[in-house]
């Protein structure tokens, strides 16, 4: 019924994925070579035929379609006066820097993880505190002992988590999320919870959002959520922050409406909520998809370079190649592909931690695209090894 096969033309077409020479193939930026589902496309549809595009409010109904998804998708219900709109998640987490810490201070994040929560931090003035995931063959753990001596420090104030993480896909389980929310409280510190991948599990796996734990744990974190990964509506603009403790929640809502980061474009409110309303059979189909595409690039990299090892952590699109075997820096392999057979992957090292091992490849394109990219990816390592 959805069509996940079609190769859509995105070049000229304003995409900062496709924005590239006519022989190069792009597989790095996270947003999907399909079209989001057909419900969502008609309540926009529906929206630009009124004609009437004045300032916007988030109605009740927002609110309840946000509810509702988490509640039938996940297993658990945020309260509705829990919720803030915002216009992305990137906007939301770099105002929560601004608000929740001050210039100076140490924010812990976990390595290797997604790279604009460096900017985030970084560029406001405030210095990363790595805690660094260990990587254990085929998935991370996370540094316990050394989470408590970073959320020990004076200057510690904020941690961001990604959950799912994104490079590795990984899921944190319920007790290690049990067990940084509670070191977290210890210290007085912060926790922004990333969620923006958590829809994407696969193989009939769940995510545990923040908000589920016991309401004891959950008075200083703020989770961060959004339709725009799930159902490829980046450009829509719209995520919510779902904040359980009423004075964190003032200060969330200063913070967004002091960078202007709270109304919605005239997408925002009718896409989300066609989406959470709506999308759930597209989701299922394009999981479907996914887990297919997965196995496709499992079994074309066993048969012909089982030299990477390919991670995935049960969640997102994004696989984590570990390449590690070829002891060349990710950053040269992923120039020399583009060069040699214009392939882009993703520099693992962008990521930080122990990311210059890898590349991390977006499978969620058409098999049509994905076999091509393989077949290129095989083709530029082997000459890259070969001239070493
Ligand atoms: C972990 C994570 N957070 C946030 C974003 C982007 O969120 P937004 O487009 O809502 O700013 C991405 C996009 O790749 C991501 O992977």
């Amino acid at each position: 019924m959805y069509d996940f096969q079609t190769v859509l033309q995105r070049r000229g077409s304003n995409s900062v994925k496709w924005d590239v020479s006519e022989q190069e193939l792009p597989l790095n930026l996270a947003d999907m070579d399909f079209t989001t589902a057909p419900e969502i496309i008609a309540a926009l549809q529906q929206k630009v035929a009124s004609g009437v595009f004045g300032y916007e409010e988030i109605p009740p109904t927002y609110y309840q379609a946000v509810a509702d998804w988490y509640e039938q998708e996940h297993g658990c219900r945020p309260d509705t006066d829990w919720l803030v709109f915002a216009t992305g998640v990137v906007p939301a987490l770099s105002s929560l820097v601004r608000r929740l810490s001050h210039p100076g201070d140490n924010i812990v994040v976990q390595p290797p993880v997604y790279n604009i929560f460096y900017h985030s931090i970084e560029n406001n003035g405030r210095h990363t505190l790595a805690n660094n995931l260990i990587y254990q063959t085929d998935h991370y753990e996370i540094d316990f002992p050394l989470l408590k001596q970073q959320l020990a420090q004076p200057l510690t104030t904020l941690m961001i988590l990604c959950n799912p993480q994104n490079p590795s896909g990984q899921i944190w389980t319920y007790e290690q999320l049990k067990q940084i929310v509670t070191l977290c409280q210890q210290f007085q510190v912060t926790l922004i919870s990333d969620e923006i991948h958590g829809d994407l599990t696969l193989n009939s796996q769940q995510y545990t959002p923040i908000f589920s734990l016991p309401d004891t744990l959950i008075q200083s974190t703020i989770a961060l959520v959004s339709p725009s990964k799930t159902f490829n509506l980046a450009a829509l603009h719209a995520a919510s922050v779902i904040v359980p403790n009423a004075a964190l929640r003032q200060q969330v809502l200063r913070a967004l409406n002091n960078d202007e980061l709270a109304e919605p474009n005239l997408t925002a409110v009718p896409g989300t909520i066609a989406a959470y309303t709506k999308g759930r059979p597209w989701l299922k189909a394009l999981k479907q998809q996914l887990q297919a595409n997965y196995q496709l690039v499992a079994d074309y990299l066993q048969h012909n370079l089982p030299e990477i090892k390919l991670i995935h952590g049960g969640a997102s699109y994004l696989l984590w190649l570990d390449c590690s075997a070829f002891k060349i820096p990710a950053a040269k392999l992923a120039q020399q592909l583009q060069e040699s057979v214009g392939l882009l992957l993703s520099d693992g090292s962008l990521y930080r931690g122990n990311g210059a091992d890898f590349l991390r490849l977006n499978m969620a394109c058409p098999p049509a695209i994905l076999k091509v990219a393989l077949q290129r990816l095989v083709q530029g390592l082997l000459q890259i090894v070969s001239q070493k």
